[in-house]
């Protein structure tokens, strides 16, 4: 019942890495979350280990073979364990609500992916969940691994010290979060802004909502058009 991240991976050797560290890692050693990794090299079959093949129809690189995956998966998923993600540029965006989704669950089997991509067919029957980090390209599903994770864990509880962070900042109010400040009062010819100077506390909630929606407004529209709708 403790939240588990199950990584199968040909790099092992790339975990825990950065969740190791920090506020992940501390919450790793103290067990409110487990972390493991398999090998998929390990479900090879053959005398050379072969995990990949070239692709039918031509064309550049290598693809992993379904059989190898597979068998992987099986194993990954035998007690229970899901979801199973998929981490591809052609998957659905990763959006907060999902983290929280899968923060509030058992945890999740994350297949990385490495060389030009994974056999469609396996995707297909193990009904993997495929999940993109952003409209940009990493050379394997690791690090985008790494990410996912790390969201997720961060929301768990015990993970985080003051919970009123976690409800203030963006995408649970749905606006950017406004800008932040601590000492020096002056640095490099920039002072800080009057207001957060001024110790009136309903002043200062303005002034930041302000921040926070203008930034909005200006840096992403589209979480902003949501926002105003969602108040309407
Ligand atoms: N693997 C490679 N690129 C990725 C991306 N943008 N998101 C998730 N997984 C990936």
């Amino acid at each position: 019942d403790t939240w588990t991240a199950r990584i199968l991976t040909l790099f092992p050797e790339m975990f825990p890495g950065p969740l190791g560290q920090s506020l992940a890692g501390k919450a790793l050693e103290k067990g409110i979350w487990r972390l493991e990794t398999m090998d998929i090299r390990g479900f090879a079959t053959d005398r050379h280990r072969t995990v990949d093949d070239t692709p039918f129809g031509g064309g550049a690189g290598m693809v992993m073979r379904p059989d190898v995956v597979d068998a992987a998966l099986e194993a990954a998923t035998a007690d229970g364990l899901k979801p199973a993600i998929y981490l591809t540029p052609r998957g659905r965006l990763l959006k907060q609500e999902l983290v929280q989704e899968l923060a509030a669950g058992p945890g999740l089997v994350v297949l990385c992916g490495r060389y030009e991509g994974l056999d469609e067919r396996v995707i297909e029957a193990r009904g993997l969940l495929e999940v993109s980090l952003g409209d940009f390209v990493l050379s394997g599903g690791e690090p985008a691994a790494l990410a996912l994770i790390d969201a997720c864990v961060r929301l768990l509880p015990g993970v985080m010290g003051a919970e009123a962070t976690l409800a203030e900042e963006s995408f649970n109010t749905g606006l950017l979060e406004y800008p932040h400040y601590t000492r020096p009062a002056e640095w490099s010819g920039r002072s800080v802004p009057e207001v957060l100077m001024s110790g009136h506390h309903e002043k200062i909630r303005r002034w930041r909502q302000e921040q926070a929606e203008e930034t909005t407004r200006l840096r992403r529209p589209d979480l902003w058009d949501a926002y105003r709708k969602r108040k309407a």
